[in-house]
């Protein structure tokens, strides 16, 4: 019944408020902390504090001694566990209200009411704006296109692209789709049709703009590096590296290889797993990929991808191994094992044909038993050479 009560007074006092004109703007940043301020005069013994959104009710608390009200009021669903009230600055008439994990929903005009034993308050209108800026851009290669996209974005942005060397806008195809989240922030994809046939040496580059800041991905794919099995290798980067930034280096697009944070003089370098015995010079990997003792095995893909605040640096390096080291060596030994055996083969094949023809010889000459066992040593020997090939 309490219950009942208290939401029928604030349902009251909702109705009552409209009217007060001036209005205040609250402009807050998604993923900080939202405060919208009230103060009341405070008698310093008991409050009740009510934040509305229109109908909604954020927040309804009580301080100290409220034996004037009834009752207790629960927040709307979609504020309950995101808000708090300035706990020990409440009964020195400061009702400031904190939002937590806003989003574009929570964008309206709020205001609140103050209930103290003389006298009922209530503030004017705050009307709060959410923005999200743009936080990261994803570029890459896909098929013949090249796609960006980037997320949770308020209000809308736009995106636009263009290449170093430059290229004819005309030419510049792009489709760009724009989809409105769960939570009311804006997702946008924008794919661009590769161009002509030095569409492979240009560097892609896609900006996305918000009402807030402008992010720019940048990416480009180098010409292949060679090395030589066991031997060593850099794989550059390609982009200025600045004074602070985050740098990563991966294989074949999915294997994490090396991560570098530097902030003005503090670098943190982690290597993953089986790269650590390849990676060399460790404290300034900044300058490229510095690899040692290669083997078969890291003939592939190298990518580079380098952040800082407003740009991301994306370069792909296939490295390859000259003359296709090891293999060629087993080619080798296979090509002397089937030289050797065709020379025994023909050897022995000639050295039977001559010893029949001088059988034959001796056959005429009429010849005795002895050389018809020599003929039958020399198929058995023949048989065995045979054997040995089939293998
Ligand atoms: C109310 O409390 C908040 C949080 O401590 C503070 O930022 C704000 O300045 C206070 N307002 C007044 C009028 O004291
Ligand atoms: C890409 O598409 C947008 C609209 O979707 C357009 O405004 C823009 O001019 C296009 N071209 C470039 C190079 O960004
Ligand atoms: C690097 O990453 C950390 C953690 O994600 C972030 O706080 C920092 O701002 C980043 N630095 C740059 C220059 O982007
Ligand atoms: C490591 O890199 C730094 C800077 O790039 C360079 O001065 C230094 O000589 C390198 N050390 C080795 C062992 O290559
Ligand atoms: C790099 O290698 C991949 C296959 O691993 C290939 O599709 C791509 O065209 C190569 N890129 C260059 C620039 O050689």
């Amino acid at each position: 019944m309490a219950a009942a009560d208290s939401l029928l007074l604030c349902s009251l006092l909702w109705i009552s408020s409209l009217a007060q004109g001036k209005e205040l703007i609250v402009t807050c940043i998604q993923s900080e902390e939202c405060v919208l301020p009230c103060h009341f005069e405070s008698d310093g013994k008991g409050a009740r504090i009510m934040w509305y959104k229109k109908k909604a009710v954020v927040s309804c608390t009580r301080y100290g001694d409220t034996h004037f009200v009834i009752g207790h009021n629960s927040p709307a669903d979609m504020y309950r566990g995101r808000t708090d009230l300035y706990a020990d600055q409440v009964l020195q008439g400061n009702a400031t209200l904190l939002l937590r994990d806003i989003t574009p929903q929570d964008q309206g005009k709020y205001f609140c009411i103050t209930m103290t034993a003389p006298r009922t308050d209530e503030s004017g209108v705050i009307s709060l704006v959410i923005k999200a800026p743009v936080r990261e851009v994803h570029i890459e290669r896909l098929g013949d296109s090249v796609s960006c996209s980037a997320g949770g974005i308020y209000p809308a942005p736009a995106v636009s692209w263009s290449t170093e060397p430059p290229t004819d806008a005309q030419n510049l195809q792009n489709s760009t789709r724009t989809q409105i989240n769960l939570w009311g922030f804006y997702d946008i994809h924008s794919s661009l049709r590769l161009l002509g046939n030095n569409a492979e040496d240009l560097t892609y580059i896609c900006s996305v703009t918000s009402d807030m800041n402008k992010r720019t991905a940048f990416l480009k794919h180098q010409a292949p590096i060679q090395a030589s099995p066991s031997g060593d290798v850099v794989i550059p980067c390609g982009f200025p590296v600045p004074r602070s930034f985050n740098l990563t280096w991966s294989f074949n697009r999915l294997e994490p290889i090396l991560s570098l944070s530097v902030s003005g003089q503090k670098a943190v370098l982690s290597v993953r797993g089986r790269w650590a015995a390849h990676v060399l010079n460790r404290s300034s990997p900044s300058s490229g990929l510095q690899l040692h003792s290669l083997q078969l095995q890291h003939q592939g893909a190298y990518t580079c991808e380098l952040s800082t605040a407003d740009e991301t640096h994306v370069s792909h390096t296939n490295l390859t191994f000259t003359g296709d080291g090891e293999s060629s060596g087993q080619v080798f030994i296979y090509v002397v094992v089937i030289g050797m055996l065709s020379y025994f083969l023909l050897m022995s094949y000639g050295t039977l044909v001559f010893l029949l023809l001088k059988l034959r010889r001796q056959d005429r000459g009429g010849g005795g038993q002895e050389p018809s066992t020599e003929l039958q040593e020399l198929n058995q020997s023949n048989g065995g050479v045979e054997i040995n090939t089939a293998r």
